[in-house]
């Protein structure tokens, strides 16, 4: 299969343009690097022994994209390209709005003018927002998110899920992604987040690493176990073949659907810490922060539906998730940019 891959020099793409590579698919990259780096996919590269073949544009830039489809005539697309730091959408709603919405229509309308019209799309567990309890279910009723980014994806899944109704030509996958982490167990490609990490376990990460001195614990007095937050960490490497069982599924069915892919288990934050100070042997000093706004207490997701439809299941747990993290984040202490 030719896929065409937008966001595919960022961390869930770069795994997912591995995979694919992997498996024999011809996979064409569309990326500004607005938040990533080249470096990423020559270690794909070096990898895989194969090469993605890579655009550097925006992807609202229609002229530029249109070309790269008229060139590239993909079978299928993955669109990862977006901007995805929820503070900051906080802050500049508007810029969110309208990237997010404004690449997703500019993919679109070049699909749709090149009879491609298989589409797999990175959405989120934040479009479930704070009024279901866990496990969430894909069925479990209406959406919407606590913030900017997260009402972005609950729009466009509205948005895909109209124009798959309007037209049954279109086949397209809605991925609701719990909380990816990881990396590729080489140590070569991993999560590169520019400045302080917004996520736990890139945090924990660098303290383990050396570059920060401490992790914030927000919170610790919720009704779990332990007090902390828990959540559904998944292993990005399990995440990457969910997209492949997606494509694999689109291949015999139109219209539109969603699936949760996350573990359907729940991890605290102590235990995450407790995790990669086993995978470093290093102490990671902890300290007791008070809750983060918006935070829920818990969120795991309900597997069964990508289990019976795609038959696909995350079979990494947190140990290898946090042993592969530490393996790229103590090879690469600044990420790539330090890359010789
Ligand atoms: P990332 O920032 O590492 O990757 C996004 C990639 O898109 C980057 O390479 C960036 O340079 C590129 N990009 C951004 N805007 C672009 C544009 N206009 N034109 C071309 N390229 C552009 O993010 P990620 O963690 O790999 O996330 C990928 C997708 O998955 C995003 O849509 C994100 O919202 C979604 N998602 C991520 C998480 C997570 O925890 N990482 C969770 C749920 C959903
Ligand atoms: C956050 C986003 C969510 C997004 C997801 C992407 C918020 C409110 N939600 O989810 O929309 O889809 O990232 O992966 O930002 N924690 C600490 N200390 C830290 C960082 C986090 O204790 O320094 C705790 C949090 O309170 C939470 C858990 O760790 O309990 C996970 O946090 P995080 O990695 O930011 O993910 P989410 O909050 O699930």
């Amino acid at each position: 299969m030719r896929v065409l891959v937008t966001g595919g020099a960022g961390y869930i793409g770069s795994h997912t343009v591995l995979t694919l590579l992997e498996r024999g698919d011809d996979v064409i990259v569309v990326d500004n690097f607005a938040n990533s780096s080249p470096e990423s996919l020559e270690r794909v590269a070096r990898i895989t022994g194969r090469h993605a073949t890579v655009h550097r544009l925006d992807v609202a830039d229609r002229e530029a994209l249109d070309a790269v489809f008229a060139a590239e005539r993909p079978d299928a697309v993955i669109h990862f390209a977006g901007l995805k730091a929820v503070g900051e959408s906080v802050a500049q709603p508007l810029r969110y709005y309208s990237e997010n919405l404004g690449t997703t229509f500019s993919l679109l309308a070049a699909m749709d003018r090149h009879d491609v019209r298989t589409l797999v799309f990175s959405s989120s567990a934040t479009v479930y927002g704070d009024h279901q309890p866990a496990p969430y279910r894909e069925d479990g009723g209406l959406l919407g998110s606590t913030n900017p980014y997260g009402e972005t994806k609950v729009m466009l899944e509205r948005v895909l899920t109209d124009v798959a109704q309007a037209d049954p030509r279109w086949r397209i996958a809605l991925l609701r992604y719990f909380n990816p982490i990881g990396a590729h167990e080489s140590g070569l490609i991993g999560e590169d987040p520019r400045g302080i990490p917004n996520n736990l376990a890139p945090y924990v990460a660098q303290v383990a690493v050396g570059r920060l001195a401490e992790v914030g614990v927000f919170g610790d007095d919720y009704a779990t176990a332990d007090g902390t937050g828990e959540r559904d960490y998944i292993h990005v490497v399990d995440l990457a073949e969910g997209h492949v069982a997606a494509l694999e599924h689109l291949r015999d069915h139109e219209g539109v659907r969603a699936w949760n892919l996350g573990t359907g288990r729940a991890t605290s934050v102590l235990e995450l810490i407790a995790a990669f100070e086993a995978a470093s042997g290093r102490p990671i000093p902890s300290r007791v922060l008070p809750r983060r706004d918006g935070d829920l207490a818990q969120a795991w997701a309900d597997t069964t539906r990508a289990a019976e439809e795609l038959g696909w299941r995350a079979s990494r747990g947190i140990a290898e998730m946090a042993r592969d993290a530490w393996r790229w984040q103590s090879a690469n202490p600044n990420g790539y940019d330090a890359a010789s």
